[in-house]
């Protein structure tokens, strides 16, 4: 790597400047090589040939220059299935850092007969002191009746909380009915906040696992087999049409099969305020995985879980063609071996969940880019510039771009890596990518001007990380700091 120091160029308030070198600028929309001028914590400059000093100066000629990725779906730090997540805001945030994201939106998740300011309150404390990269919130609704009250919902978007999640699966734990779903769409619709849902018919699914218990099926694979498609191809069409009876805009998270495909494609067509992500494993991991022998299929287990090898191309063509806009992780990491286990003798008390916080630039730049299945371009939409603008964080984060975030991740095409648990920097045992190897990573990544991470290296402190007011849905987040509270 060549990165060193040059003359100083301190600016106002005492901050570094960075200058970035003859990088290959790849945004959404652009490609082309220039230097970036980075001034405190946003991007001041970007041109051909500066010669300005500054405190540091990283030559990146030959190397891609992409926005910090911006991961809208993760589970840090989150109590599921009798256990918690194994990774918590530093070691999350660690593994995304390295893996050239820069910031994600993390559920909190409303206790049942709680408000939802004593919720947020929670994972605002957990978060405290530990982050590495910038965060924002959803809040995800589970009890109108005993706990959060609708004027309370309401008040969200003012904090910077502007998307409310439901999950219209897990009965008896996280799921809600169609009335809460309906009213809080109908909240969404008046505070310009936007719905997201997980999409699964949680009665059918219900019914599903106890037949298949009764009959003696414990093995990880009946998972799969007691969530068919068909289940998710019905939530989504029925919260598709609510939202449509609401008027709120509606954003089905981690789509994993032509069933909920179609109707999001349709609704799409009709020029329906309805957005859909898919998540990088559903590319990569399908239904036979969840079959290895000695409990391996329990690290597959995951909702939805993994499908057909066919809804694969289903997915590549989906996100080519902007019927989904975004792919997240859903990092919600358990161990194999002490939380998983869990679920040995039953595959329904298997915590639902999978890793990859650390895997999604490498790999949908491996498998995306590199085998030609999406543009360069276009991988950089899907992965920072659409979840930004879908939920509140664009043009501070998602681009490059005078004034916005110093966001940046210097990304070596030509580099190989192998993904493999034994270097991976979250705390979960296990890799669902291990083994691949993959040409491109992230060699340094910069947030809001500070080193995050160089080559191996972490640089940055615990701290580093400020919680993001997100704008509401269809607003842009001014680029100056002053929405940005630590
Ligand atoms: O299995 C999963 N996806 N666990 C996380 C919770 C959710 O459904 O997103
Ligand atoms: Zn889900
Ligand atoms: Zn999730």
């Amino acid at each position: 790597m060549a990165a060193g120091l040059a003359g100083r160029h301190f600016v106002e308030g005492g901050s570094m400047s960075v200058l970035i070198k003859g990088g290959r600028i790849v945004t959404a929309a652009d490609d082309y090589v220039g230097d970036v001028f980075v001034e405190g914590e946003r991007i001041s400059l970007i041109g051909e040939s500066l010669e300005m000093e500054a405190d540091r100066v990283i030559e990146a000629s030959g190397k891609y220059l992409l926005p910090g990725c911006v991961d809208p779906h993760t589970h840090l730090d989150m109590p599921f299935g009798g256990t918690t997540t194994i990774d918590d805001v530093e070691s999350g945030q660690t593994s995304a850092a390295f893996g050239g994201t820069t910031c994600h939106v993390d559920f909190v998740i409303q206790p049942q007969g709680q408000t939802f300011a004593a919720a947020l309150d929670e994972w605002k404390a957990k978060a405290d002191g530990k982050q590495v990269i910038d965060m924002g919130y959803h809040m995800a609704v589970t009890d109108l009746r005993e706990g959060g009250t609708l004027e309370e919902l309401a008040s969200l978007p003012d904090q910077g909380v502007t998307s409310y999640k439901l999950f219209m699966a897990y009965k008896g734990a996280l799921m809600v009915d169609d009335e809460t779903l309906f009213r809080t769409m109908e909240v969404a619709a008046e505070t310009g906040a936007l719905v997201m849902v997980h999409a699964e018919n949680g009665d059918a699914i219900d019914v599903l696992v106890k037949k298949a218990l009764a009959e003696g099926h414990t093995e990880p694979h009946w998972h799969a087999l007691t969530r068919p498609p068909e289940t998710e191809g019905e939530a989504t069409n029925r919260a598709i049409q609510l939202a449509r009876v609401a008027g709120a805009p509606l954003y089905v998270v981690h789509v994993s099969c032509a069933e909920s495909v179609e109707p999001i494609a349709l609704a799409r067509e009709k020029g329906w305020d309805v957005w859909g992500e898919t998540c990088t494993q559903y590319f990569f991991v399908d239904y036979t995985f969840l079959e290895r022998p000695n409990f391996e299929g329990a690290k597959f287990v995951y909702t939805p879980p993994p499908r057909d090898k066919a809804n694969q191309d289903v997915l590549w063509n989906a996100v080519r063609t902007d019927v989904l806009s975004a792919v997240s992780t859903d990092h919600c990491a358990f161990l194999w071996d002490g939380q998983k286990s869990l679920g040995r003798d039953d595959f329904s008390k298997i915590p639902n969940g999978g890793p990859g916080l650390e895997n999604r630039l490498h790999m949908l730049h491996e498998f995306g880019v590199r085998q030609g299945r999406i543009t360069l371009n276009r991988m950089v939409e899907l992965l920072a510039t659409n979840p930004a603008k879908l939920f509140g964080l664009y043009p501070r984060k998602g681009t490059i771009a005078v004034g916005s975030d110093a966001d940046l991740v210097v990304f070596d095409p030509n580099r190989t890596h192998t993904i493999s648990a034994s270097t991976h920097h979250s705390k979960v045992d296990y890799n669902l990518y291990e083994g691949t190897e993959v040409t491109g990573t992230p060699e340094v990544v910069l947030l809001r001007g500070n080193v995050l991470v160089e080559g191996d290296r972490l640089v940055a402190e615990p701290g580093t990380g400020q919680f993001v007011q997100r704008a509401r849905f269809g607003e842009q987040l001014a680029p100056t700091r002053a929405a940005a509270t630590a």
